[in-house]
């Protein structure tokens, strides 16, 4: 087997403790001869400031660039509020996601049976849910020009931003949405609105083309507010949905939480393939932060970074029964009644960090 690289910033707060969950199932896998990563390690946000003066050197910076993929813990922490805004620890993260040019942020929400009665929504609405919601990452009103406040000398202010997309960012994630449907359901919803901003009509235009290259694919089109009424009604009716920065920030954080607490969540983040080697650039982080409030302390969840992880032995390195294997450890170990205290109810027994990624890694060995 070919040996792979991955670029470890486990980050600041529990971020460090997470990972660790997961460096310990890499070991497994690496001494089976499951896989042959070559692990590296650097540092992002506080920590790296603390040596280094600055949210991510450019040798890490480089480093997380020539890896295969990238696993991120979570970065800041009340330690850093007064550091320069330039190198605040969330500028590690924008940084790495620019630089890596990861314009595809993927985020799965999958409804684990065991943790079913504890969605928002009954257990026969999220039972078995397995969405996929592709999010433009790198375009639309969160980046474009003009974005400014101005004084308008009447005593008002006038606020603008601006969405902007071109065909060619709405195609490569429009391919991006249609290939892993390919891999699943076969079904893509794209959700704009088409009815209200221009930048829909394109959207909706360049992804009906795309879908032509994809005869396989069943496309949907829907409107981003029904979108958001129908993840909270049927939520099982969706496989992949695609949809621009801003619905998607929107979206995903809905149908993330139909499952659960945000100990669980994965996510990727993909750039486009490399024209040699067909390797896109790749960024795997759990949708939390660095949760200063219960660092040090040993209670952290470890799944969302350790699914994470499978996502990456999946999209990455196309390691898909390994991945499953992973995925449905995480799932056995809930079906066991193992609780973090984040996704504890009632008189679930409570484990810590440590115990859950054993626990985990006990089930893969199993
Ligand atoms: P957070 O996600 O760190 O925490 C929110 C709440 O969820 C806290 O009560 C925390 O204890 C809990 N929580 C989060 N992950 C958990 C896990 N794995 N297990 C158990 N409980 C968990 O968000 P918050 O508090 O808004 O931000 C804390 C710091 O993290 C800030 O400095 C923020 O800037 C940073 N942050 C970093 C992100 C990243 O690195 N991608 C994303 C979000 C926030
Ligand atoms: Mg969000």
């Amino acid at each position: 087997m070919m040996s792979q690289s991955l670029f470890l910033l486990p980050g600041d707060g529990i971020g460090t403790e997470i990972m660790a969950e997961v460096e310990k199932l890499i070991a497994w896998t690496n001494e089976t001869g499951l896989t042959d990563f070559i692990i590296d390690r650097g540092l992002a946000g506080g920590v790296a400031y603390d040596a280094h003066g600055v949210a991510i050197t450019d040798g890490d910076v480089t480093k997380a660039l020539a890896a295969d993929a990238v696993l991120f813990g979570a970065v800041g922490g009340p330690k850093w509020d007064d550091v320069p805004y330039d190198q605040r620890p969330e500028a590690a993260l924008l940084r790495l996601r620019k630089e890596l040019a990861v314009f595809a942020n993927l985020r799965p929400a999958i409804c684990y049976p065991a943790l079913a009665d504890s969605s928002s929504l009954k257990r026969e609405l999220v039972e078995g849910l397995d969405i996929l919601i592709v999010r433009e990452l790198t375009g639309g009103v969160y980046f474009g020009e003009p974005k400014t406040i101005t004084e308008l000398g009447n005593g008002q202010k006038r606020a603008i931003d601006t969405q902007v997309y071109e065909s060619y960012e709405i195609d490569r994630i429009a391919r991006v949405a249609f290939d892993l449907a390919r891999t699943r359901g076969s079904r893509v919803h794209s959700a704009d609105k088409k009815n209200v901003m221009k930048s829909g009509v394109l959207w909706d235009e360049v992804v009906k083309g795309v879908a032509k290259d994809y005869p396989d694919v069943a496309l949907e089109h829907i409107l981003a507010d029904n979108a958001a009424m129908q993840l909270v009604r049927t939520p099982k009716q969706f496989d992949v949905m695609v949809t621009d920065n801003l619905f998607g920030d929107i979206l995903s954080d809905v149908a993330a939480m139909l499952t659960g607490s945000l100990g669980m969540l994965p996510s990727a983040s993909l750039g486009s393939p490399d024209p040699v080697t067909g390797k896109r650039k790749a960024f795997y982080e759990p949708v939390h932060g660095s949760a200063p409030d219960i660092m040090g302390k040993g209670i952290a969840n470890p799944i969302a970074m350790i699914a994470s992880f499978a996502m990456a032995l999946r999209y990455s390195f196309n390691m898909l029964e390994l991945a499953d294997r992973v995925e449905n450890a995480i799932a056995d170990v809930l079906e066991d009644g193992l609780r973090t205290a984040d996704i504890a109810q009632g008189d679930d027994r409570v484990i810590g960090t440590q115990e859950m990624g054993a626990a985990i890694l006990a089930k893969l060995k199993a």
